[in-house]
Protein backbone atom coordinates (compact mmCIF):
# COMPACT_ATOMS: atom_id res chain seq x y z
CA UNK A 1 0.00 0.00 0.00
CA UNK A 2 1.25 3.70 -0.94
CA UNK A 3 1.98 5.85 1.92
CA UNK A 4 1.78 9.69 2.03
CA UNK A 5 2.23 12.07 4.74
CA UNK A 6 -0.61 13.91 3.39
CA UNK A 7 -3.58 12.61 1.62
CA UNK A 8 -5.75 15.56 0.19
CA UNK A 9 -9.38 13.85 -0.76
CA UNK A 10 -10.65 16.11 -3.75
CA UNK A 11 -8.83 18.18 -6.75
CA UNK A 12 -11.41 21.36 -6.02
CA UNK A 13 -10.22 25.15 -5.30
CA UNK A 14 -9.87 23.83 -1.55
CA UNK A 15 -8.40 20.18 -2.13
CA UNK A 16 -5.54 22.04 -4.84
CA UNK A 17 -4.79 24.91 -1.95
CA UNK A 18 -4.32 22.66 0.60
CA UNK A 19 -1.78 20.38 -1.44
CA UNK A 20 0.26 23.00 -2.34
CA UNK A 21 0.48 24.17 0.75
CA UNK A 22 1.19 20.85 2.17
CA UNK A 23 3.97 20.47 -0.43
CA UNK A 24 5.84 23.31 0.37
CA UNK A 25 6.26 21.45 3.95
CA UNK A 26 8.38 18.75 2.49
CA UNK A 27 6.86 15.65 2.71
CA UNK A 28 4.88 13.25 0.47
CA UNK A 29 1.63 15.07 -0.79
CA UNK A 30 -1.20 12.83 -2.57
CA UNK A 31 -4.28 14.53 -3.53
CA UNK A 32 -7.29 11.56 -4.76
CA UNK A 33 -9.77 12.50 -6.96
CA UNK A 34 -13.06 10.90 -8.82
CA UNK A 35 -12.95 13.10 -12.11
CA UNK A 36 -10.71 12.69 -14.92
CA UNK A 37 -9.33 16.35 -14.17
CA UNK A 38 -8.89 19.03 -11.36
CA UNK A 39 -11.26 21.79 -10.49
CA UNK A 40 -14.35 21.05 -12.26
CA UNK A 41 -16.51 23.22 -10.28
CA UNK A 42 -13.55 25.75 -11.02
CA UNK A 43 -14.08 25.66 -14.62
CA UNK A 44 -17.79 26.02 -14.39
CA UNK A 45 -18.09 28.87 -11.95
CA UNK A 46 -19.00 32.92 -12.73
CA UNK A 47 -19.44 31.13 -16.60
CA UNK A 48 -16.22 30.08 -17.19
CA UNK A 49 -14.56 32.89 -15.71
CA UNK A 50 -14.73 31.96 -12.25
CA UNK A 51 -16.02 35.26 -9.76
CA UNK A 52 -12.44 34.40 -7.99
CA UNK A 53 -13.05 36.71 -4.95
CA UNK A 54 -14.78 39.95 -3.31
CA UNK A 55 -13.38 43.33 -2.81
CA UNK A 56 -15.04 43.34 0.29
CA UNK A 57 -14.92 39.54 2.47
CA UNK A 58 -15.71 38.86 6.20
CA UNK A 59 -17.04 36.25 7.91
CA UNK A 60 -20.55 38.64 7.56
CA UNK A 61 -20.47 36.81 4.09
CA UNK A 62 -21.27 33.60 5.08
CA UNK A 63 -24.11 31.45 6.38
CA UNK A 64 -23.88 28.43 9.23
CA UNK A 65 -24.44 27.45 12.62
CA UNK A 66 -21.33 29.66 13.46
CA UNK A 67 -20.25 31.57 10.19
CA UNK A 68 -17.52 33.51 13.13
CA UNK A 69 -15.60 30.36 12.26
CA UNK A 70 -14.31 31.84 9.33
CA UNK A 71 -12.60 35.09 10.63
CA UNK A 72 -8.93 33.50 11.18
CA UNK A 73 -9.15 31.72 7.44
CA UNK A 74 -10.13 34.80 6.26
CA UNK A 75 -7.90 36.93 8.33
CA UNK A 76 -4.91 34.81 6.93
CA UNK A 77 -6.06 34.30 3.43
CA UNK A 78 -7.51 37.85 2.09
CA UNK A 79 -8.07 39.54 -0.89
CA UNK A 80 -4.73 40.69 -1.85
CA UNK A 81 -3.55 37.20 -1.36
CA UNK A 82 -6.13 35.80 -4.18
CA UNK A 83 -5.08 39.27 -6.05
CA UNK A 84 -1.11 37.66 -5.79
CA UNK A 85 -2.21 33.93 -6.66
CA UNK A 86 -3.74 35.67 -10.35
CA UNK A 87 -0.71 37.85 -10.31
CA UNK A 88 1.69 34.73 -10.55
CA UNK A 89 -1.15 32.95 -12.56
CA UNK A 90 -0.48 35.80 -15.15
CA UNK A 91 -4.56 36.15 -15.46
CA UNK A 92 -5.75 39.77 -14.90
CA UNK A 93 -9.00 40.38 -12.99
CA UNK A 94 -12.06 41.75 -14.15
CA UNK A 95 -14.22 44.07 -11.65
CA UNK A 96 -18.08 43.69 -11.96
CA UNK A 97 -20.88 44.70 -10.13
CA UNK A 98 -20.36 44.37 -6.17
CA UNK A 99 -16.88 44.08 -5.87
CA UNK A 100 -17.09 40.78 -7.60
CA UNK A 101 -13.38 40.18 -8.77
CA UNK A 102 -13.36 37.89 -12.16
CA UNK A 103 -11.16 35.98 -14.10
CA UNK A 104 -10.82 37.96 -17.34
CA UNK A 105 -9.42 35.09 -19.21
CA UNK A 106 -10.78 31.42 -18.62
CA UNK A 107 -10.42 29.67 -15.36
CA UNK A 108 -8.99 27.02 -17.56
CA UNK A 109 -6.16 29.01 -16.81
CA UNK A 110 -6.69 29.37 -12.74
CA UNK A 111 -6.92 25.38 -12.58
CA UNK A 112 -3.56 24.64 -14.84
CA UNK A 113 -1.75 26.79 -12.74
CA UNK A 114 -2.88 25.42 -9.18
CA UNK A 115 -2.64 21.71 -10.63
CA UNK A 116 0.84 23.03 -11.75
CA UNK A 117 2.03 24.53 -8.68
CA UNK A 118 1.40 21.42 -6.76
CA UNK A 119 2.56 19.22 -9.02
CA UNK A 120 6.39 20.94 -9.38
CA UNK A 121 6.21 20.74 -5.77
CA UNK A 122 6.02 17.00 -5.72
CA UNK A 123 2.40 16.47 -5.13
CA UNK A 124 1.00 13.43 -6.74
CA UNK A 125 -2.54 13.42 -8.38
CA UNK A 126 -4.57 10.26 -8.49
CA UNK A 127 -7.47 10.95 -11.28
CA UNK A 128 -10.73 9.02 -11.65
CA UNK A 129 -10.25 7.17 -8.05
CA UNK A 130 -13.84 7.41 -6.11
CA UNK A 131 -13.08 7.29 -2.05
CA UNK A 132 -15.03 4.80 -0.68
CA UNK A 133 -13.75 5.07 3.03
CA UNK A 134 -11.31 6.27 5.32
CA UNK A 135 -10.56 4.32 8.18
CA UNK A 136 -8.17 4.93 11.04
CA UNK A 137 -5.74 1.97 12.19
CA UNK A 138 -2.83 2.92 14.96
CA UNK A 139 -1.19 6.32 13.40
CA UNK A 140 -2.25 6.04 10.02
CA UNK A 141 -5.04 6.66 8.17
CA UNK A 142 -6.48 4.24 5.26
CA UNK A 143 -8.15 5.37 2.17
CA UNK A 144 -10.18 3.45 -0.01
CA UNK A 145 -10.53 3.88 -3.30
CA UNK A 146 -11.61 2.42 -6.63
CA UNK A 147 -7.88 2.24 -7.75
CA UNK A 148 -6.80 0.73 -4.54
CA UNK A 149 -5.67 1.48 -0.72
CA UNK A 150 -3.47 4.59 0.15
CA UNK A 151 -1.83 5.11 3.39
CA UNK A 152 -1.60 8.39 5.02
CA UNK A 153 -0.23 10.25 7.90
CA UNK A 154 -2.61 12.65 7.65
CA UNK A 155 -6.10 13.39 5.76
CA UNK A 156 -7.32 16.81 4.41
CA UNK A 157 -11.20 16.18 3.62
CA UNK A 158 -12.01 18.04 0.80
CA UNK A 159 -14.20 16.71 -1.24
CA UNK A 160 -17.21 19.75 -1.49
CA UNK A 161 -20.66 19.96 -0.55
CA UNK A 162 -24.13 18.53 -2.34
CA UNK A 163 -24.55 21.05 -4.75
CA UNK A 164 -24.26 20.04 -8.27
CA UNK A 165 -23.56 16.56 -9.01
CA UNK A 166 -23.21 16.87 -12.35
CA UNK A 167 -19.75 18.31 -11.53
CA UNK A 168 -18.63 15.66 -9.29
CA UNK A 169 -20.56 16.18 -6.13
CA UNK A 170 -21.04 13.62 -3.54
CA UNK A 171 -21.50 12.74 0.09
CA UNK A 172 -18.34 11.13 0.85
CA UNK A 173 -16.86 13.89 3.14
CA UNK A 174 -20.02 13.94 5.48
CA UNK A 175 -19.52 10.33 5.63
CA UNK A 176 -16.18 10.16 6.76
CA UNK A 177 -16.99 12.90 8.70
CA UNK A 178 -19.82 11.01 10.68
CA UNK A 179 -17.49 7.59 10.71
CA UNK A 180 -15.64 9.53 12.80
CA UNK A 181 -18.01 10.64 15.39
CA UNK A 182 -18.36 14.28 13.51
CA UNK A 183 -22.27 15.87 13.83
CA UNK A 184 -23.43 16.80 10.34
CA UNK A 185 -25.98 20.03 10.28
CA UNK A 186 -28.61 18.89 8.24
CA UNK A 187 -27.74 20.44 4.40
CA UNK A 188 -29.76 22.54 1.62
CA UNK A 189 -29.53 23.75 -1.41
CA UNK A 190 -28.25 27.01 -1.14
CA UNK A 191 -27.45 29.35 -4.31
CA UNK A 192 -30.29 28.16 -6.08
CA UNK A 193 -33.80 29.36 -7.97
CA UNK A 194 -37.04 28.56 -7.09
CA UNK A 195 -40.09 27.19 -8.26
CA UNK A 196 -43.35 28.53 -8.36
CA UNK A 197 -46.73 26.95 -8.15
CA UNK A 198 -48.12 26.18 -10.85
CA UNK A 199 -51.34 28.61 -10.35
CA UNK A 200 -48.87 31.67 -9.63
CA UNK A 201 -48.93 34.78 -11.36
CA UNK A 202 -45.32 34.82 -12.22
CA UNK A 203 -45.42 31.94 -14.20
CA UNK A 204 -44.70 31.85 -17.86
CA UNK A 205 -42.89 35.00 -18.22
CA UNK A 206 -39.86 33.04 -19.36
CA UNK A 207 -36.84 35.40 -20.30
CA UNK A 208 -37.80 38.93 -18.51
CA UNK A 209 -34.74 40.10 -16.38
CA UNK A 210 -34.86 43.06 -14.32
CA UNK A 211 -33.23 44.69 -11.47
CA UNK A 212 -35.65 44.44 -8.28
CA UNK A 213 -35.23 44.82 -4.85
CA UNK A 214 -36.19 41.30 -3.22
CA UNK A 215 -36.33 40.33 0.80
CA UNK A 216 -37.37 37.58 2.92
CA UNK A 217 -39.08 39.96 5.65
CA UNK A 218 -36.54 40.08 9.05
CA UNK A 219 -33.82 38.23 7.10
CA UNK A 220 -32.50 39.23 4.53
CA UNK A 221 -32.94 41.81 1.27
CA UNK A 222 -31.20 41.94 -2.31
CA UNK A 223 -31.23 44.34 -5.02
CA UNK A 224 -29.79 42.43 -8.23
CA UNK A 225 -31.36 41.27 -10.75
CA UNK A 226 -34.22 38.84 -11.07
CA UNK A 227 -34.68 36.30 -14.16
CA UNK A 228 -37.91 34.44 -14.97
CA UNK A 229 -37.04 30.92 -16.04
CA UNK A 230 -39.55 28.62 -17.28
CA UNK A 231 -39.73 26.62 -13.67
CA UNK A 232 -40.02 29.88 -11.34
CA UNK A 233 -37.56 32.73 -10.87
CA UNK A 234 -33.73 32.77 -10.70
CA UNK A 235 -31.14 34.79 -11.11
CA UNK A 236 -28.70 36.91 -8.32
CA UNK A 237 -31.41 38.42 -6.66
CA UNK A 238 -33.09 34.76 -5.73
CA UNK A 239 -30.06 33.11 -5.55
CA UNK A 240 -28.87 35.39 -2.36
CA UNK A 241 -32.72 34.88 -0.64
CA UNK A 242 -32.04 30.95 -1.17
CA UNK A 243 -29.26 31.09 1.33
CA UNK A 244 -32.07 32.12 3.89
CA UNK A 245 -35.20 31.04 2.89
CA UNK A 246 -37.36 28.56 4.61
CA UNK A 247 -40.31 26.60 3.47
CA UNK A 248 -43.69 28.63 3.82
CA UNK A 249 -41.46 32.21 3.54
CA UNK A 250 -43.23 34.79 1.17
CA UNK A 251 -40.79 36.28 -0.94
CA UNK A 252 -41.45 39.95 -1.58
CA UNK A 253 -40.81 41.39 -4.71
CA UNK A 254 -40.34 45.28 -5.51
CA UNK A 255 -39.97 45.02 -9.36
CA UNK A 256 -39.32 49.01 -9.69
CA UNK A 257 -36.64 50.02 -6.72
CA UNK A 258 -35.89 53.23 -8.72
CA UNK A 259 -39.06 54.85 -9.04
CA UNK A 260 -42.44 55.40 -6.69
CA UNK A 261 -45.59 54.25 -8.16
CA UNK A 262 -47.88 56.66 -6.14
CA UNK A 263 -46.06 59.58 -6.95
CA UNK A 264 -45.96 58.72 -10.61
CA UNK A 265 -49.74 57.81 -10.59
CA UNK A 266 -50.36 61.43 -8.79
CA UNK A 267 -48.36 63.14 -11.58
CA UNK A 268 -50.83 65.44 -13.40
CA UNK A 269 -49.25 65.59 -16.54
CA UNK A 270 -49.90 61.18 -16.42
CA UNK A 271 -53.81 61.97 -15.75
CA UNK A 272 -55.14 61.51 -19.09
CA UNK A 273 -53.08 58.19 -20.04
CA UNK A 274 -53.77 54.38 -19.04
CA UNK A 275 -52.28 52.80 -16.11
CA UNK A 276 -50.44 50.07 -18.94
CA UNK A 277 -48.73 53.31 -20.63
CA UNK A 278 -46.96 54.58 -17.51
CA UNK A 279 -46.00 51.53 -16.34
CA UNK A 280 -44.71 50.18 -19.19
CA UNK A 281 -42.29 52.93 -19.68
CA UNK A 282 -40.77 51.45 -16.64
CA UNK A 283 -41.53 47.22 -16.93
CA UNK A 284 -42.19 45.01 -19.72
CA UNK A 285 -45.67 44.23 -20.69
CA UNK A 286 -45.66 40.92 -19.82
CA UNK A 287 -44.76 41.23 -16.40
CA UNK A 288 -47.26 44.48 -15.86
CA UNK A 289 -49.83 42.30 -17.34
CA UNK A 290 -48.97 39.26 -14.83
CA UNK A 291 -49.51 41.27 -11.82
CA UNK A 292 -52.25 43.92 -12.37
CA UNK A 293 -56.08 42.82 -13.73
CA UNK A 294 -56.70 44.21 -17.30
CA UNK A 295 -59.51 45.93 -16.12
CA UNK A 296 -57.10 48.30 -13.77
CA UNK A 297 -54.31 48.52 -16.59
CA UNK A 298 -56.67 49.80 -19.15
CA UNK A 299 -58.00 52.38 -16.74
CA UNK A 300 -57.16 56.03 -17.09
CA UNK A 301 -55.03 57.37 -13.90
CA UNK A 302 -57.49 60.67 -13.41
CA UNK A 303 -60.14 57.69 -13.26
CA UNK A 304 -58.78 55.64 -10.29
CA UNK A 305 -59.31 56.14 -6.77
CA UNK A 306 -56.80 55.78 -3.79
CA UNK A 307 -57.52 52.29 -2.90
CA UNK A 308 -56.88 51.49 -6.86
CA UNK A 309 -53.60 53.88 -6.90
CA UNK A 310 -52.39 51.84 -3.13
CA UNK A 311 -53.46 48.47 -4.88
CA UNK A 312 -51.05 49.12 -7.85
CA UNK A 313 -48.37 50.67 -5.64
CA UNK A 314 -48.40 47.30 -3.42
CA UNK A 315 -48.41 44.95 -6.10
CA UNK A 316 -45.40 46.83 -8.13
CA UNK A 317 -43.70 47.38 -4.57
CA UNK A 318 -44.55 45.00 -2.57
CA UNK A 319 -45.79 41.91 -4.45
CA UNK A 320 -45.60 38.41 -2.55
CA UNK A 321 -44.71 34.99 -4.18
CA UNK A 322 -44.46 32.02 -2.01
CA UNK A 323 -41.65 29.49 -4.51
CA UNK A 324 -43.34 25.65 -3.50
CA UNK A 325 -39.61 25.32 -3.36
CA UNK A 326 -36.00 25.26 -4.23
CA UNK A 327 -34.29 23.93 -7.36
CA UNK A 328 -32.37 21.72 -5.23
CA UNK A 329 -28.59 20.68 -5.01
CA UNK A 330 -28.81 19.50 -9.30
CA UNK A 331 -28.77 23.33 -9.66
CA UNK A 332 -27.28 25.10 -6.29
CA UNK A 333 -24.23 26.80 -6.36
CA UNK A 334 -23.43 25.92 -2.74
CA UNK A 335 -24.17 23.92 0.35
CA UNK A 336 -25.76 24.91 3.56
CA UNK A 337 -24.81 23.19 6.34
CA UNK A 338 -22.04 19.82 6.58
CA UNK A 339 -19.30 19.14 9.00
CA UNK A 340 -20.40 21.33 12.34
CA UNK A 341 -17.81 23.78 12.97
CA UNK A 342 -17.96 23.25 16.39
CA UNK A 343 -15.86 20.26 16.21
CA UNK A 344 -13.06 21.49 14.15
CA UNK A 345 -10.42 23.95 15.18
CA UNK A 346 -10.84 27.33 13.20
CA UNK A 347 -6.87 28.08 13.27
CA UNK A 348 -5.93 25.04 12.00
CA UNK A 349 -9.04 23.23 10.08
CA UNK A 350 -7.93 20.27 11.86
CA UNK A 351 -10.63 18.04 13.49
CA UNK A 352 -11.08 18.50 17.49
CA UNK A 353 -12.01 14.57 17.85
CA UNK A 354 -9.78 12.88 15.54
CA UNK A 355 -5.68 14.60 15.48
CA UNK A 356 -4.11 14.73 11.96
CA UNK A 357 -7.93 15.10 10.20
CA UNK A 358 -8.86 17.85 8.64
CA UNK A 359 -11.75 19.37 6.66
CA UNK A 360 -11.97 22.58 4.37
CA UNK A 361 -14.03 23.88 1.78
CA UNK A 362 -17.87 23.33 0.86
CA UNK A 363 -18.11 20.01 3.25
CA UNK A 364 -18.14 22.32 6.38
CA UNK A 365 -20.72 23.74 7.48
CA UNK A 366 -20.11 27.38 5.86
CA UNK A 367 -21.78 28.85 2.63
CA UNK A 368 -21.05 32.07 0.94
CA UNK A 369 -23.62 34.37 -0.55
CA UNK A 370 -23.17 34.94 -4.30
CA UNK A 371 -20.29 37.42 -5.29
CA UNK A 372 -17.18 34.71 -5.11
CA UNK A 373 -17.29 34.09 -1.45
CA UNK A 374 -17.58 30.56 -1.94
CA UNK A 375 -14.20 29.86 -3.99
CA UNK A 376 -12.45 32.58 -1.18
CA UNK A 377 -13.26 30.20 1.25
CA UNK A 378 -12.53 27.04 -0.35
CA UNK A 379 -9.25 28.78 -0.86
CA UNK A 380 -8.87 30.24 2.48
CA UNK A 381 -9.82 26.97 4.43
CA UNK A 382 -7.41 24.88 2.28
CA UNK A 383 -4.62 27.29 3.03
CA UNK A 384 -5.17 27.13 6.61
CA UNK A 385 -5.39 23.46 6.28
CA UNK A 386 -2.35 22.64 4.08
CA UNK A 387 -0.06 24.98 6.19
CA UNK A 388 -1.01 23.07 9.12
CA UNK A 389 -0.40 19.70 8.59
CA UNK A 390 2.62 18.90 10.61
CA UNK A 391 5.77 19.46 8.85
CA UNK A 392 7.81 16.15 7.56
CA UNK A 393 10.75 17.21 9.59
CA UNK A 394 9.62 17.93 12.84
CA UNK A 395 7.85 14.26 12.48
P1 LIG B 1 -15.34 21.14 -4.85
O1 LIG B 1 -16.70 20.57 -5.03
O2 LIG B 1 -14.90 22.17 -5.78
O3 LIG B 1 -14.25 19.99 -4.88
C1 LIG B 1 -14.47 18.72 -4.32
C2 LIG B 1 -13.76 17.68 -5.17
O4 LIG B 1 -13.93 16.40 -4.57
C3 LIG B 1 -14.36 17.60 -6.56
O5 LIG B 1 -13.32 17.69 -7.52
C4 LIG B 1 -15.05 16.24 -6.58
O6 LIG B 1 -15.03 15.64 -7.85
C5 LIG B 1 -14.23 15.47 -5.56
N1 LIG B 1 -14.98 14.34 -4.97
C6 LIG B 1 -16.22 14.37 -4.42
N2 LIG B 1 -16.57 13.15 -4.00
C7 LIG B 1 -15.55 12.31 -4.30
C8 LIG B 1 -15.32 10.92 -4.12
N3 LIG B 1 -16.23 10.12 -3.55
N4 LIG B 1 -14.15 10.41 -4.54
C9 LIG B 1 -13.21 11.20 -5.11
N5 LIG B 1 -13.35 12.51 -5.31
C10 LIG B 1 -14.53 13.08 -4.90
N6 LIG B 1 -18.26 30.20 -6.12
C11 LIG B 1 -17.64 31.37 -6.23
O7 LIG B 1 -17.06 31.84 -5.26
N7 LIG B 1 -17.65 32.05 -7.42
C12 LIG B 1 -18.30 31.58 -8.53
O8 LIG B 1 -18.26 32.19 -9.62
C13 LIG B 1 -19.02 30.36 -8.40
N8 LIG B 1 -19.76 29.88 -9.44
C14 LIG B 1 -20.33 28.64 -9.34
C15 LIG B 1 -21.04 28.12 -10.43
C16 LIG B 1 -21.60 26.85 -10.36
C17 LIG B 1 -22.40 26.31 -11.51
C18 LIG B 1 -21.42 26.07 -9.17
C19 LIG B 1 -21.97 24.68 -9.08
C20 LIG B 1 -20.72 26.58 -8.10
C21 LIG B 1 -20.19 27.87 -8.16
N9 LIG B 1 -19.51 28.41 -7.06
C22 LIG B 1 -18.92 29.65 -7.18
C23 LIG B 1 -19.33 27.65 -5.80
C24 LIG B 1 -17.90 27.09 -5.74
O9 LIG B 1 -17.56 26.57 -7.01
C25 LIG B 1 -17.75 26.01 -4.69
O10 LIG B 1 -18.31 26.39 -3.46
C26 LIG B 1 -16.28 25.67 -4.44
O11 LIG B 1 -15.68 25.31 -5.68
C27 LIG B 1 -16.13 24.53 -3.45
O12 LIG B 1 -14.80 24.12 -3.43
P2 LIG B 1 -14.38 22.76 -2.68
O13 LIG B 1 -12.96 22.54 -3.04
O14 LIG B 1 -14.77 22.82 -1.26
O15 LIG B 1 -15.30 21.65 -3.34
Amino acid sequence: MAYFDVAILGAGASGLMAAIEAAKKGGRVLVVEHAPIAGKKILISGGGKCNVTNRSISYKDYFGQNPEFCKTALQKYRLESVLQLLQKAEIDIEEREQGRLFCRQSAKQLVHFLKESAEDLGVQFVFNAEIEKVEKGGQLFDIETSQGHFSAFQVVVATGGLSYPQAGATDIGHKIAKYFGHRIIPTKPALAGFVLPQNSRLKNLQGISLLVKASIIGKMEAEEPLLFTHNGLSGPAMLQLSCCWEKEDPLQINFLPSEDVLTLLNLPENGKLQVKTVLSRFLPDRLIQAVLPAELLSRKIAELGKKDRNEISRKIHTFEEKPLKTEGFMKAETTKGGVDTLQINPKTMESLLVPRLFFTGEVLDIAGRLGGYNIHWAFASGYLAGRSVISMEIR
